[in-house]
């Protein structure tokens, strides 16, 4: 039995897939600006184009994590925890891609999503090994 968790992956993934093309709408909006947060290769401006694009990288892991998953034979506690950690992760991670933006000398706080993300990368691949 698949734990249900994952319709929340699910649900995540293509809620993230929306919020990807809304940032980049947004972003859209003034991207032709030359100077605009500072010009392209700005520290402000890099990190507001990471922010849109780890929706789409994110949403994609939990769509993955949601087929992979439910290919396995049971439910146990590891499939549980990365399936919360991919959630967490995928929304830490534009959260923090903001706030770095504004304040850089926050950089400790993509722990939050590099951690979580390696911790589910880690256990799903562990339970991939076993099938
Ligand atoms: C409604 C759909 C989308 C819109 C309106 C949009 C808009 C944009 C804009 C305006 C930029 C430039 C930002 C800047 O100048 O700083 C950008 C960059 C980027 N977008 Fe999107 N985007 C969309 C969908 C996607 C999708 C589906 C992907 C990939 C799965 C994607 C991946 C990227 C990447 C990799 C960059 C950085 C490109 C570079 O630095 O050369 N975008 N997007």
């Amino acid at each position: 039995m698949n734990p249900p968790v994952l319709h929340f992956n699910l649900l995540l993934a293509w809620l993230w897939i929306l919020l990807g093309f809304l940032s980049g709408s947004l972003l859209g909006l003034k991207f032709h600006r030359e100077e605009w947060l500072g010009g392209y290769a700005s520290h402000k401006r890099r990190l507001y184009r990471l922010g849109h694009i780890s929706f789409f990288g994110l949403a994609l892991m939990n769509l993955l994590f949601y087929f992979t998953a439910r290919s396995f034979p049971s439910s146990s506690m590891a499939v549980e925890v990365a399936a919360w950690a991919f959630i967490l992760g995928a929304i830490s991670m534009p959260l923090c891609c903001l706030i770095m933006a504004h304040k850089p000398q926050a950089r400790a706080l993509f722990l939050v999503p590099v951690l979580n993300l390696l911790a589910a990368g880690t256990l799903t691949f562990w339970e991939v090994l076993k099938l």
